[in-house]
C-alpha cells in the first residue's frame, strides 16, 4: 500500500481515468519518491490503451481540466502543466531500439512491457489507480527491495546501449539518494564508457543530462561517479581534471555554467576546447578558467601582491566562483566580506565605514591595512 491519497493531483487523474474506464497507473519516479517518503516533483501516468484512444483521452483530460498540453504523435505522450504540477500521461508501450542510442520504435502494450522498458528497477514500479485494487504496488522487478538496499540496477544488459543517457540518470539518482550501483550495472557502465556509447548522443543531449546532475544539491557526489567511471575522459579523449575540493555550500548556489567552470577550470586549453565542443558550451568556460588559474598563481605569493592583484582586477572577479574554489584563502574571504566598504582613491586608502575598518585593523583581520597603515610603500599604485 502506498499513500497516494494526500496528493490531490493523483486523486484527480485517478477519477478521470476511472470515469473513462481506463486501466491507468502512477509509475516511475513518483512511486519511488512516495516509497522514500519524499514529495514527488512530477507525476507520470500510464494507460493501457492504444494509440488512438490515448490521443482521445489526452484531449478529454485537457478539456475537463481546461488545461493545455503538448502531444507527441510519435511517442504517444501528453505533457500537462496543471496548477504548477508537471504531469506526463503516456500510452503503455513496448520499445524496440535498432541501434546504439537510436530512437525507439514504440508499440502499444501492457503495463508489464511498459515497466520493462524503463531505466532502473527503482523507477519500474507502478500503483494501480483502479479504486477496487486499493493502491496496490506492482513491482515485477523487485524495485522496492533495491530501494531498501539503496541499489541502482538496470533491468537488462542492453540498457545503456539502447539509451546511454541512463548512465547520467543513474549517476544523478546515486548522488541524490546516496545509492550505489549493483555490480552488474557498474560493469555495464564501464562497458558503455569503454565502447563510447555516450558519444552517440548529440552534444545538446549530453549537456542536458550533465546540467540535470548539476542542478541537484548532491551534484558533487554524482561527479565522484563521473570521475570514477572516467566518463568525461573517454568522451573528450583526454585526461580530464575534475576539481572537487570546493566549498559545497557556495557551489550549490551557482548556476550550472559557473558550476562547470569550478569543476573543470584546472584543465589545459586543449582539453577545455574539447570539453567546450563536446558539450556545446560557450566561450566563457575558457575565459573564466584562465582568470581562475591566474588568481591561483597570485594566491601563492605574498599578501601585498595578492591584495594588489585583487584591487586591480576587482571588476573581473566573480566573487561566488572564486570563493567556491579558493575557500581556504582568508585574504580573499576578508576582501569579499568588506568589499564595497573599502575604496582605493589613487594612491590613498579611504573607506566608507570608519568604525568597521578601525575594528578590523585592531583585530588584525585585514593584513592589507596593516601593510598600509604601518608604513607600507605609499607609492604603490592601485
Ligand atoms: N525513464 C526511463 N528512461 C529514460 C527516461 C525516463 O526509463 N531515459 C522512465 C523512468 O521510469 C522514470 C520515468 O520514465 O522514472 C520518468 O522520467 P523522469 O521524469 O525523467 O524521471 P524521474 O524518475 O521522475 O526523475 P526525477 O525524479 O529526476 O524527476
Amino acid at each position: 500500500m502506498i499513500a497516494i491519497d494526500k496528493y490531490d493531483i493523483i486523486k484527480l487523474f485517478a477519477k478521470i481515468f476511472n470515469s473513462l474506464g481506463i486501466s491507468a497507473y502512477l509509475v516511475g519516479g513518483a512511486v519511488r519518491d512516495l516509497l522514500l517518503d519524499i514529495n514527488p516533483l512530477d507525476f507520470d501516468f500510464v494507460g493501457e490503451i492504444d494509440e488512438q484512444r490515448h490521443f482521445d483521452v489526452a484531449r478529454e483530460i485537457s478539456q475537463r481540466l481546461n488545461c493545455s498540453y503538448d502531444y507527441n504523435k510519435n511517442y504517444h505522450t501528453a505533457k500537462f502543466n496543471y496548477r504548477g504540477n508537471d504531469i506526463d500521461f503516456v500510452m503503455a508501450r513496448k520499445e524496440y531500439y535498432d541501434g546504439i542510442a537510436a530512437k525507439p520504435r514504440v508499440y502499444s502494450s501492457c503495463l508489464f512491457d511498459d515497466l520493462k522498458r524503463r531505466d532502473y528497477t527503482v523507477n519500474s514500479m507502478a500503483v494501480s489507480l483502479d479504486q477496487s485494487r486499493g493502491c496496490e504496488i506492482i513491482d515485477p522487478f523487485n524495485g522496492r527491495n533495491d530501494l531498501e538496499n539503496k541499489i541502482i540496477k538496470v533491468l537488462h544488459d542492453k540498457s545503456f546501449r539502447d539509451d546511454p543517457t541512463r548512465v547520467f540518470r543513474g549517476i544523478k539518482y546515486a548522488g541524490r539518494f546516496g545509492f550505489n550501483f549493483d555490480e552488474e550495472t557498474s560493469d555495464l557502465i564501464v562497458d558503455c564508457v569503454n565502447n563510447n556509447y555516450i558519444s552517440y548522443l548529440r552534444a545538446e543531449r549530453i549537456k542536458q543530462e550533465i546540467f540535470n546532475i548539476l542542478a541537484e544539491a548532491s551534484s558533487i557526489k554524482s561527479f565522484d561517479f563521473i570521475e570514477k567511471y572516467n566518463i568525461l575522459d573517454k568522451l573528450i579523449k583526454s585526461n580530464v581534471k575534475i576539481n572537487l575540493d570546493i566549498n559545497k555550500q557556495i557551489f550549490n548556489k551557482l548556476d550550472n555554467n559557473r558550476k562547470l567552470v569550478v569543476l573543470l577550470y584546472k584543465n589545459d586549453l586543449e582539453t577545455l576546447n574539447k570539453i567546450k565542443s563536446v558539450l556545446n558550451l560557450g566561450n566563457s568556460i575558457i575565459e573564466y578558467s584562465y582568470k581562475l588559474k591566474d588568481i591561483g598563481k597570485v594566491l601563492n605569493s605574498n599578501d601585498k601582491d595578492v591584495y594588489t592583484y585583487i584591487f586591480k582586477n576587482q571588476n573581473n572577479i566573480d566573487e561566488r566562483i572564486v570563493s567556491t574554489i579558493f575557500y581556504k584563502d582568508t585574504r580573499l574571504q576578508n576582501y569579499f566580506k568588506y568589499r564595497g566598504k573599502i575604496k582605493i582613491d589613487k594612491k590613498r586608502l579611504s573607506y566608507v565605514d570608519k568604525t568597521q575598518i578601525e575594528e578590523l585593523i585592531l583585530n588584525k583581520k585585514l593584513s592589507m591595512f596593516n601593510i598600509y597603515l604601518s608604513g607600507g610603500n605609499k607609492d604603490d599604485e592601485f
